[in-house]
């Protein structure tokens, strides 16, 4: 039977038509939640991301700060931004879009974001908080995995998952989340990357398996366990003439061959992509809530 495909733009939709209704009923008692997004340069993938998330922002009634820096900019002068964004009462939430150009320390920015403000969930202190199952906030991406995971109705406990992919980003956050002793998690879990020998030999025993390795097909079908659940968490551009912008998106897996074998998947775009805008709108909500207390 081929898989039931997860429709990531309609789960997003519903959360965010939930967000919608609960920052009215903030923006009632006079709390405001405000994002603050810098991005650096001028790469058109990053470009579009933080495009989206400053229109989802506006939709669901978050305000957002944007600051859109020229691609010279120094660390001294960024870090600066981040430190005024810290102080700024409107702001509960500092995205600082990565990947960042060369000459910035992307670990000296990160470092510099108050982390009751950290709604990327990138900052040390919030990665520790998350490894020891202690409050702490999601990193948006696999806060959305775990989301569609769920909502889809996937038992993830006593599951084997599988990740494949361990940027700070996605992999390694991803498998300490789904590792804890908590609902929507509690399976046994393997990380593999690019120094794994014979990758095949361990994705097939995935239950759930999660691909962030950012190169298209890096997993085909004979790599999957008839019956497993795929998460497609790339996003690949590849030229496509027939596109007036010459390029198409595709994800980390092959789509056509694994839908005959796998019972769920994520289709690029419209599956992860959409949740993890949806999560960084519904931490940046979280924060405002825990200012206001
Ligand atoms: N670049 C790719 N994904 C992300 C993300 O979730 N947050 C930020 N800040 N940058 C990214």
């Amino acid at each position: 039977m081929p898989a039931q495909i997860i429709d990531g733009k309609q789960v997003a939709a519903d959360m965010r038509a939930e967000l919608k209704t609960e920052v009215a009923q903030l923006r009632e008692q006079g709390i405001i939640p405000g994002l603050g997004v810098i991005l650096v340069g001028e790469d058109p993938a990053s470009t579009s991301y933080v495009t989206a998330k400053e229109k989802a922002c506006a939709e669901a009634g978050i305000y957002s700060d944007d600051n859109r820096l020229p691609a010279d900019t120094s660390q001294a002068d960024l870090i600066a931004k981040v430190e005024e964004m810290n102080a700024n009462p409107k702001i509960h939430g500092i995205l600082v879009q990565l990947p960042l150009p060369k000459h910035i320390d992307e670990d000296a920015v990160i470092g510099a974001i108050a982390p009751e403000k950290d709604v990327d969930g990138f900052t040390p202190g919030n990665v520790g908080r998350l490894v020891i199952g202690q409050e702490c906030f999601m990193p948006c991406t696999p806060h959305g995995v775990v989301q569609l995971l769920a909502r889809s109705g996937m038992e993830i406990s006593g599951a084997h998952v599988v990740v494949v992919g361990r940027s700070n980003i996605v992999g390694k956050p991803i498998a300490n989340m789904l590792l804890q002793k908590k609902p929507n998690a509690n399976a046994t879990v393997t990380i593999c990357h690019t120094g794994t020998r014979d990758m095949a030999s361990f994705t097939r025993q995935a239950d759930i398996l999660i691909v962030a390795a950012g190169r298209p097909n890096t997993i085909t079908a004979d790599m999957v366990k008839p019956g497993a659940a795929v998460i497609d968490v790339g996003v690949n551009r590849i030229p496509d003439d027939t596109k007036k912008s010459g390029f198409r998106l595709v994800g980390d897996v092959d789509f056509e061959g694994i839908k005959e074998k796998a019972s769920l998947l994520t289709p690029v775009p419209g599956g992860v992509g959409p949740m993890t805008i949806t999560m960084l709108m519904v931490n940046t909500v979280e924060s405002a809530k825990r200012h206001a207390q």
